[in-house]
């Protein structure tokens, strides 16, 4: 989470502020033991797993797995941004935040210009849109049953069918043709000199961040000529899949309703929102990405998608069904009748309607099955594998052993087959290298490998700090063969080389990935067993990590050996041997 915000002042209100008391402000703690203890406020459960220290001031859901210190608890709960949080808890703690210069004045310049221009190309397409030009668009939009308070309300514009309609309006505003470019709304001409409107012609909608920003824009022919739809290129303040379509308007009535509808197109959503539908994004097209998941998850752990009968659309539906699962939300999929979209639904049978549909939404067990059930027959043999694998490689995902469970036991009971079958499947499908290289997740929790001895190393130096100095004598950071530990490790050896002590609350700033920062948490939080000689189980670690990576070494040479022997690479055989020697010799 580095910031613009300098550390300094992040330890400084981390110090002052205690998380107990914080989190007690907004669900009651209990003692237990050198922790509090509560249901966790961010899954559902009945027995407390969610812990915190006010040893270490952090807090770490044993279930859910969510933790971090008291900023992270306020963006949490409060679904405030880092910034946002800290102010809040600097306020609190009467601790005066230096003026947040910006590192690079012309990054930031570039970006303000960007939202500059693109709210001026908002009201240039709005005030087409109302003007005597646009009465055909006016008449198509009226035709598809958009009001005009909706048209205000997501500002809704036309572009002109001209070369150089915004060109002309922004000159005017002084704006620079190098500005407008790299906002992607104008484009070089081929032949060289100068430049025209890359939307022309069209409705169009702005595309707004979270924060009600413009950022860019999708462009719709008036009639059935193709292409459909033109979008904004990417640019500084534009990156395809990191935002939602209307989640500016949504994302209050997501929080509330706790739970979101997706759509796929911008009518999809503008007709349903207008009948008072509000939680409801759209995905514009594509299929969802773990950015979106993510930015959505801020607000609601459920979500039901809203995907056309047709093939496309189930596909759609089906890639984007194992990124909620990813990210441990719950998703189901509502359906629609053959031939309809949102847009089209909403219109037919009304808002009602739609919530109707909404919950009748399966779950996705029964629709990815019913999908397969289609595709191939399952009172078959290699059908009922088709179907198996295919269904496991979603199962695959869940992170909770139990969901994983419950759900290989109802898939075994559906295709009447073996349990144990479908769990020796699950582990090929979790070994396959492109199931976890589709989410940094998976392969992150992979890079946690069982490994006990270096965690609890980890585990008591966090506990003891004294004790960083004594293991950093024995080991070096890349001796720890989690890579995630070995980078944490090499954070906390520099800061003891530094005279530096580092509460565990402040060392999570240093890594702007969510499965470190989980994890540090998670080691952080102290455990009721005493252990009486901290000292011997460290030297005793150090040397099970030792004796562990020199069998390693040994296995990875004597494969070398061997393949220099193969291919007669004498030389190198000689250099090889000479290192297994020394290996064997520092072993005694
Ligand atoms: P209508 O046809 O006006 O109802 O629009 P729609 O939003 O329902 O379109 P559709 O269901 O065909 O497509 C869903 C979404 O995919 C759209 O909202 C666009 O974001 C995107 N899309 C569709 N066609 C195109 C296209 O030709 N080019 C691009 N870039 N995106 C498209
Ligand atoms: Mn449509």
């Amino acid at each position: 989470m580095p910031g613009l915000i300098p550390q300094s002042a992040l330890d400084e209100i981390l110090g002052r502020v205690d998380i107990v008391e914080l989190i007690s402000g907004y669900i009651p703690l209990k003692k237990s033991g050198r922790n509090f203890k509560a249901p966790c406020p961010f899954h559902n459960e009945k027995t407390p797993s969610f812990m915190v220290s006010p040893e270490r001031q952090i807090y770490h859901c044993f279930g859910c797995g969510e933790s971090g210190n008291a900023f992270k608890f306020l963006m949490k709960y409060e679904r405030l941004e880092f910034p946002e949080a800290v102010e809040h808890l600097a306020k609190k703690a009467g601790v005066v935040l230096p003026e947040t210069r910006p590192q690079d004045s012309t990054v930031t310049n570039l970006l303000t210009q960007l939202y500059t221009v693109n709210d001026l190309a908002v009201q240039y397409y709005a005030s087409n849109l109302i003007s005597s030009a646009g009465v055909g668009a006016r008449a198509y939009l009226s035709k598809r049953g958009i009001t005009d308070d909706s048209i205000a309300h997501c500002k809704l514009g036309l572009a002109l069918d001209k070369w150089d309609g915004l060109i002309t309006y922004m000159r005017q505003k002084g704006v620079t043709l190098g500005v407008l470019e790299k906002a992607g709304l104008i484009l070089a001409k081929d032949s060289g000199g100068g430049y025209y409107d890359r939307f022309r012609g069209r409705l169009i909608f702005p595309i707004f961040d979270i924060k009600g920003r413009p950022i860019a824009f999708g462009a719709r022919v008036l009639d059935d000529s193709l292409p459909k739809y033109i979008n904004s290129c990417e640019t500084p303040v534009y990156v395809k899949g990191k935002n939602l379509y209307g989640f500016h308007l949504a994302k209050d009535f997501v929080r509330d309703l706790d739970h979101v509808l997706v759509v796929e197109g911008y009518l999809d959503f503008l007709v349903p929102f207008q009948q008072g539908i509000g939680n409801i994004v759209a995905s514009l097209g594509t299929a969802l990405t773990s950015d979106q998941v993510r930015m959505v998850k801020r607000y609601t752990h459920n979500a039901v998608m809203i995907y056309d009968a047709d093939q496309a659309g189930q596909m759609a539906a089906l890639r984007s069904l194992d990124i909620f699962i990813e990210e441990e939300m719950q998703v189901r999929v509502a359906s629609l009748p053959a031939g309809f979209d949102p847009d089209l639904f909403v219109r037919k049978y009304g808002a009602e309607g739609f919530r109707l549909l909404v919950e009748k939404a399966e779950n996705l067990f029964d629709f990815k099955l019913r999908l397969l059930k289609g595709k191939y027959n399952a009172d078959s043999i290699e059908g009922k594998a088709r179907i198996a694998s295919e269904m496991l490689s979603t199962i695959a995902k869940f992170k909770h052993a139990v969901m994983q469970s419950e759900y290989v036991k109802k898939l075994a009971d559906v295709l009447s087959v073996n349990e144990e079958a479908l769990w020796s499947e699950i582990k090929k499908e979790k070994k396959r290298p492109d199931s976890s290289a589709q989410s940094g997740n998976t392969a992150v929790s992979a890079g946690f490998q069982d490994n006990p001895t270096e965690k609890l190393l980890f585990k008591l130096m966090l506990e003891e700090t004294h004790l960083i100095d004594r293991i950093r004598r024995q080991l070096d950071p890349e001796e720890f063969q989690d890579e995630r530990i070995s980078q944490i490790v090499s954070k906390l050896f520099d800061f003891v080389e530094q005279g530096k002590l580092i509460e565990p609350s402040s060392l999570i700033h240093y890594f702007d990935d969510e499965c470190t920062m989980k994890f540090i948490c998670e080691s952080a939080i102290p455990s009721d067993v005493a252990m009486l000689d901290k000292e011997k189980v460290v030297d005793d670690c150090i040397r099970r990590l030792k004796t562990k990576n020199r069998q390693k070494r040994k296995i990875s040479l004597q494969e070398k050996i061997k393949s220099a022997q193969d291919e007669g690479k004498d030389d190198e055989l000689s250099r090889l041997m000479q290192e297994f020697d020394e290996l064997l010799k520092s072993q005694n």
